[in-house]
């Protein structure tokens, strides 16, 4: 078959005709590359599926159906590991799955440990069930490319107040994926201080070669961790609403507390749509991940044509990047000044906690051209008017 790459496939007005949060938050006249949606197509298999369900009028409340048995599949032929069916419990999306998860396996006022830069959302939503939110910095290498901290970690996972480790494997907006060596340091330094650990796995399908996703779950010393997955991130079907939190096999009787109305909030289209990409949307990934591969090269280029001035370690997965704007001397929020002087969207750093501050997360997960356009709207907003 011939391949395409997805991100081709829709030009600049066909994309500014979508409803979604990417494309209707700003005025059109701003390049949007900000929120973790995909400037794609939907894969062909997801638009059978739908297409069946628009049809049939299917469009009820969401059953997993045979939700846990497509991802097993996926996760088996992908990462070489088989998650137990029977382990996984559908959630409306991955957020909501941890803050199940949290409920359950920590009492208010239990410290809930991040890996910080933090994705925004958590920021709200963990401290929203009573927990307490304590950032654990990555560390930032020669290569300014940002890792777990082992030793800080082993440092902050003792302190007796932390119950619950959430580790985001691939990491956002860091980009990296750590390796099966941290992992299990990390889940042993877990298991030794009783502290839950949860792995947020969203990214796993959208890794570049050159790393390799481990699943957290595929460990022994992971046996009492709970993962969450999605078809959401790697296909675009975000406002579907549909994820699986899967329980290592100690871990299983807490993942039965989980309410049974938890899927309620699920989406039956987002149930369909992650189950046909799960069994049939690996060749469309396979060219999305081709694509993505070049627009993160692309942009290594475009920076150090237009914007020397910004640091950026090509990620290692996801279609985010993470760029250190603070010699620009555009303060601590720079995206602020993107959008107001370049007319451009990127996510602002500080909305990532206090490791934020003078950093911008950029969406690439557009065309070259659309790329390119948005780079030269950051450049034109740091050259000095004249
Ligand atoms: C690391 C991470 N976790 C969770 C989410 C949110 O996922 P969901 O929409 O399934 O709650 C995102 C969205 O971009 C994300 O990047």
């Amino acid at each position: 078959m011939v391949s395409v790459n997805p991100l081709t496939q829709l030009d600049l007005p066909t994309l500014r005709r979508r409803r979604s949060m990417k494309w209707r938050r700003y005025p059109d006249d701003v390049l949007p590359l900000w929120v973790a949606e995909m400037d794609t197509p939907l894969a062909p298999p997801v638009v059978d599926a739908l297409s069946q369900a628009v049809h049939l009028g299917d469009t009820g409340y969401a059953t997993a159906g045979r939700l846990a048995e497509a991802f097993a599949g996926f996760a088996f032929h992908r990462f070489g590991w088989w998650p137990d069916p029977a382990h996984c419990v559908l959630v409306g999306d991955v957020a909501q799955g941890i803050v199940e998860v949290l409920t359950v396996v920590t009492a208010p006022g239990d410290v809930v440990l991040i890996g910080g830069p933090t994705y925004p959302p958590f920021r709200r939503l963990i401290p929203r069930t009573g927990r307490v939110l304590r950032e654990n910095p990555m560390a930032r290498g020669a290569d300014g490319r940002f890792r777990l901290d082992l030793d800080r970690l082993a440092s902050d996972l003792s302190a007796p107040d932390v119950k619950a480790y959430l580790l985001v494997n691939p990491h956002n907006p860091a980009g990296t994926v750590p390796t099966r060596a941290e992992l299990a340091a990390v889940a042993a330094m877990c298991e030794k201080h009783g502290v839950r650990l949860l792995s947020d796995e969203i990214h796993a399908p959208l890794v570049f070669p050159g790393s390799q996703f481990v699943p957290v779950l595929s460990l022994p010393e992971a046996d009492r961790a709970i993962a969450f997955v999605s078809a959401s991130k790697a296909w675009n079907l975000a406002g579907l609403k549909s994820a699986l939190a899967v329980a290592g096999p100690r871990a299983v009787t807490d993942l039965r507390k989980i309410p049974e109305d938890a899927g309620i909030s699920a989406g039956l289209f987002g149930v369909l749509a992650s189950d046909a990409a799960f069994r049939a949307g690996g060749s469309w990934l396979e060219d999305l991940m081709a694509g993505l591969d070049h627009n993160r090269m692309l942009l290594e280029s475009l920076l150090a044509k237009h914007l020397p001035g910004i640091g950026y370690a090509v990620p290692e997965a996801t279609f985010l990047a993470w760029l250190d704007c603070t010699d620009l001397g555009l303060g601590d929020d720079p995206a602020a000044a993107f959008l107001e002087r370049g007319r451009v969207a990127l996510s602002s750093g500080p909305d990532f906690g206090g490791m934020g501050r003078g950093y911008a997360r950029l969406n690439f997960a557009t065309s070259p051209e659309i790329l390119t356009e948005g780079v030269l709207r950051m450049a034109a907003a740091v050259t000095p008017i004249r």
